[in-house]
């Protein structure tokens, strides 16, 4: 089981986490009011941060929430990893909220100083081998907002779907909008077919993913062909491969969809070469 390491940011200072405490005012906790960033460790080192830092930056004026200006989440992120002696592969979330006001209330006071927690949770990340086997996934509606685009902490619709692929022995869940293909639970979707690499364009009922934007550059960098261009149900269903992108699964092959198995029903080459982006064995 996951644990998560003894030390802990919370409002600029690093403490035990068995001494952490939250007001129950917190908006985070009355109406899912923030935001979070998950970043993966690889041996010790924090992946993408930069890009990870600048997706949060991007949704904290999306949200209106500021930061203190003395507060460096980078300085954080390190510090978090040398407090905590981490030299193996974790995951660190921030979770940022607007803070606890002096009642309950809809409308938001500027003034509130957010709540911005900092830890880092022990994960294996995947390797080849374990990839290699290729994994199940379900389809269901997307019932979730109108603005996927924010990595905001309300997500209830998420993890009622992704609780119940587990439950069937599937690894995650892909959302369609009518015959539209948005992404996963908590991942971005990629098909391949004739040789062709295709995804859903940015918009604002995905996240734009940071490994999803490591995937496509490094796929162009390889000279394979990347489509940005919407999928249909259809086109999932067909397509020769089907892989999923997330920080904490680098690009994942899914062998079989509901009942339909995607083509051979084992993962294709070009998840071979995809891989090697991320993983060198
Ligand atoms: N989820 N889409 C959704 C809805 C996600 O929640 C995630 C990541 C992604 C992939 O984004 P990235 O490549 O930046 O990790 C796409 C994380 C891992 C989570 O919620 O734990």
């Amino acid at each position: 089981m996951p644990f998560v390491y003894d030390t802990i940011f919370l409002n600029q200072k690093y403490i035990p986490k068995e001494n952490a405490q939250i007001s129950f005012l917190d908006r985070g906790f009355l109406f899912a009011d923030g935001i979070y960033e998950v970043i993966a460790i690889k041996n010790g080192d924090l992946f993408l941060l930069d890009q990870h830092l600048e997706r949060l930056k991007t949704n904290l004026n999306e949200l209106k929430i500021n930061l203190p200006a003395s507060l460096q989440l980078k300085d954080v992120c390190s510090q978090l990893i040398s407090k905590n002696n981490i030299k193996n592969d974790a995951i660190l979330y921030l979770q940022i909220t607007r803070g606890a006001g002096h009642s309950r209330s809809h409308v938001f006071d500027d003034s509130t100083p957010p709540t911005v927690i900092g830890f880092i949770q022990s994960a294996k990340l995947p390797t080849i081998n374990d990839l290699k086997v290729g994994f199940h996934a379900t389809l269901e509606a997307d019932v979730r907002w109108g603005r996927c685009n924010i990595k905001s902490i309300s997500l209830l619709p998420n993890i009622l779907v992704k609780t119940t692929a587990h439950k069937s022995g599937a690894i995650e869940c892909l959302l369609h909008r009518g015959k539209i293909i948005t992404e996963g639970s908590a991942s971005n979707v990629f098909i391949v077919k004739n040789n062709e690499v295709f995804t859903p364009p940015q918009s604002d009922f995905i996240l734009p993913g940071i490994t999803r934007d490591y995937l496509i550059k490094g796929l162009k960098r390889e000279g394979i062909p990347i489509k940005e261009t919407p999928i249909t149900v259809d086109d999932l269903k067909s397509a020769d491969e089907v892989w999923i992108t997330s920080t904490t699964r680098d690009v994942t092959p899914i062998t079989s969809i509901n009942e339909h198995k995607i083509g051979f029903g084992t993962p294709g080459p070009l998840w071979e070469r995809a891989i090697k982006l991320f993983i060198k064995n």
